[in-house]
This record gives structure tokens, C-alpha cells and sequence, in this order.
């Protein structure tokens, strides 16, 4: 309801829209209008209203509800079912909570502020407030476990491509990160719930450092965020809604089989290629030079004697 409230005034902008022509297209009455109109202000809306004309609002708050994103979501499924907290612990517990309750596929769960915001191989995540787009899908892909890390190249291209269209130029560091300037702008986390075969959801928890302008000591050197980067004040909502636009389409592409559309953009994007890398591979350390990433999404390394090893996750340094 507070949804369509504040979809109805958006549209009529600057004029004001009658109480009246809201209960009408709502069929809601005047007193269940009005208990709405005071919790977007709870919300932070600045909503003027006069008698005998209406209401309009004159300020809308910098959230990633759902009412601020969805105007801009032009999904089927993604972010269709949108579920905002002020201040969570990780908003990938949170996700991983209502899949387990059965919530729809392609929910997508927000927060302006995490308090133990979660990172890759047991990491924190430091979670600035109200600075970030901070938002983790629910997926439940029918294919088979093996392919889950593609679901992390999925994110990383449609993050890439939507950082793309504001005029900057990312980098995917294989497989999850997108770098501007050779620093972190976004981390992906995949969490997974499966059986050996079947996979009964994935939680895909993306952190974009956005309106930023300052890092904790630790990590100043590698990290980076659009504000730092001279995207000044973007609008979180539209950002988030952008990516999942842009995430749909090589999903669904993924779904029925064909990977190219995320994978190129990968590849077209890719920090590593030509680099000296190093991992672990069962607790072995090795090193070598990046190459391509293949048709599975793996990562190619050339050893220093010629040989080839194909990556399919993990942590790669350089
Ligand atoms: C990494 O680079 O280590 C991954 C960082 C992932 C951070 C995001 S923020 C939203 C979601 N919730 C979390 O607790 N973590 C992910």
C-alpha cells in the first residue's frame, strides 16, 4: 500500500494529489490513506499536505526501500518481492532466513546498515551507513550445484554493466570482486544450500561501496567507492535497481543454458589476464599468469613450465 501511495505522488510531482483520487485508485478509505501518509514520514518522506488539495512530496529520503527502488526495477522477478531493514546483522542471514520459510524466488533483502556485514572466507564486511547498496537475492536456480559459481560471475557482470552506464570503468577481478582503478568497489558473497544434486537456494549478498568518501585505516589502500571515484551523490536505489535489471536477462540466458552473455562480459572486463597470480590449491601454494576465463566460466593458468590448470573458485592474489 505505502508502495503504491508513494508511486501515485511520485507520478503526480510537484502538483498535489487529492486524498480522495488516492482512496479512489487504492479503494482504501480516508483514515487508512492518512495512517500511511505518517508512516512515509516515519520513513523520511517530506510529504506536504493541504486541505481540500492533497498531498506531494517534496523530499525523498536517500533509502533502498522498496518504494525507491522498485520505480526503477523493470524485472518480472527480481526484486519483485523486496524486503528492507534499516539495520540488520547481514542481510545474507536475512535472506538465507526467509528462503528457508519459502519466500519467492528472486526476493531480494536491503539494508542501509549491517552490523556484522559478512565477507568472503570468514571476513567481516565493513558496512558504512547509508553509504552503500548493501542487498542480498534469493535464487533457486534448477541446474546442478557444480554450476553454482556462476552464479557469482552473474552478479559481478551485472554490476560491472551497470557501473559501465554511469560512465566509470570496472574491472571483474575473477571471480567476484569489480575493481575501479585496481581497487575494491564491490564484493560478492554466494552462500549455498544444496543436496549432492539439487540445489535448494542460493543467496547472492552484494556490497557496492557508494556514497563512501571515507575507509577505515585498514583498508584505505584497497578500497574505493563511486563517490571517491567521482560519481558524486548517485541515487542507491536506482544503482540497485540497475543492477538487478541487468542481472534478469543473463540469468535467465544462464537458466537455459546459454553462459556467453555473462561470461563475456567477464572476459571483455577481466583485471587478472596476463597477470602473475598466486593461490592454494589444497593448502598448496602456487603461481603462475592469469589467461582466459573459458566457456565454464573458469579461470586459465599458465605455470611458469607450460602447463594449464583451470580454476573453478577461490581466492586469487597478485
Ligand atoms: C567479499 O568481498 O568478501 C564479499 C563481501 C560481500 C558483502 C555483502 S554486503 C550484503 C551482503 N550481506 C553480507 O553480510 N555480505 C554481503
Amino acid at each position: 500500500m505505502k508502495t503504491d501511495i508513494v508511486a501515485i505522488l511520485r507520478k503526480g510531482g510537484d502538483n498535489f494529489v487529492s486524498g480522495q483520487t488516492i482512496c479512489d485508485q487504492l479503494q482504501v478509505s480516508r483514515t487508512a490513506v492518512w495512517k500511511h501518509i505518517n508512516q512515509l514520514k516515519d520513513d523520511g518522506y517530506i510529504i506536504e499536505s493541504i486541505p481540500k488539495k492533497g498531498y506531494r512530496i517534496t523530499v525523498y529520503p536517500d533509502r533502498i526501500t522498496e518504494y525507491e527502488i522498485s520505480p526503477w526495477l523493470n524485472t518480472v522477478e527480481l526484486g519483485r518481492n523486496l524486503v528492507h531493514r534499516h539495520t540488520v546483522d547481514s542481510t545474507n542471514i536475512l535472506a538465507k532466513g526467509l528462503a528457508r520459510e519459502g519466500c519467492p524466488d528472486g526476493t531480494v533483502v536491503t539494508a542501509e546498515h549491517q552490523t556484522s556485514g559478512r565477507g568472503r572466507s570468514g571476513r567481516r564486511w565493513t558496512s558504512i551507513q547509508e553509504g552503500a547498496v548493501q542487498m542480498s537475492i534469493v535464487l533457486r536456480p534448477h541446474v546442478s550445484p557444480a554450476k553454482a559459481p556462476s552464479i557469482t560471475q552473474i552478479g559481478a557482470a551485472s554490476i560491472a554493466l551497470a557501473l559501465e552506464s554511469l560512465g566509470v570503468s570496472p574491472r571483474i577481478k575473477w571471480p567476484n570482486d569489480v575493481l575501479i582503478s585496481g581497487k575494491k568497489v564491490c564484493g560478492i558473497l554466494t552462500e549455498m544450500s544444496c543436496e549432492l544434486d539439487h540445489i535448494h537456494f542460493i543467496v547472492m549478498g552484494i556490497g557496492i561501496n557508494v556514497n563512501v568518501r571515507s575507509f577505515p585505516e585498514e583498508i584505505s589502500s584497497v578500497a574505493t567507492s563511486l563517490a571517491l571515484e567521482g560519481q558524486d551523490n548517485l541515487n542507491r536505489a536506482r544503482l540497485a535497481a540497475d543492477v538487478l535489471n541487468r542481472m534478469e536477462p543473463l540469468y535467465r540466458s544462464f537458466l537455459q543454458g546459454d553462459s556467453e552473455p555473462f561470461l563475456s562480459v567477464c572476459r571483455r572486463l577481466s583485471w587478472l589476464r596476463d597477470k602473475s597470480i598466486s593461490f592454494s590449491r589444497n593448502g598448496e601454494p602456487l603461481s603462475g599468469v592469469a589467461g582466459d576465463i573459458d566457456d565454464q566460466g573458469r579461470l586459465e593458468v599458465i605455470f611458469p613450465d607450460g602447463t594449464r590448470d583451470y580454476l573453478l573458485s577461490g581466492e586469487v592474489h597478485i
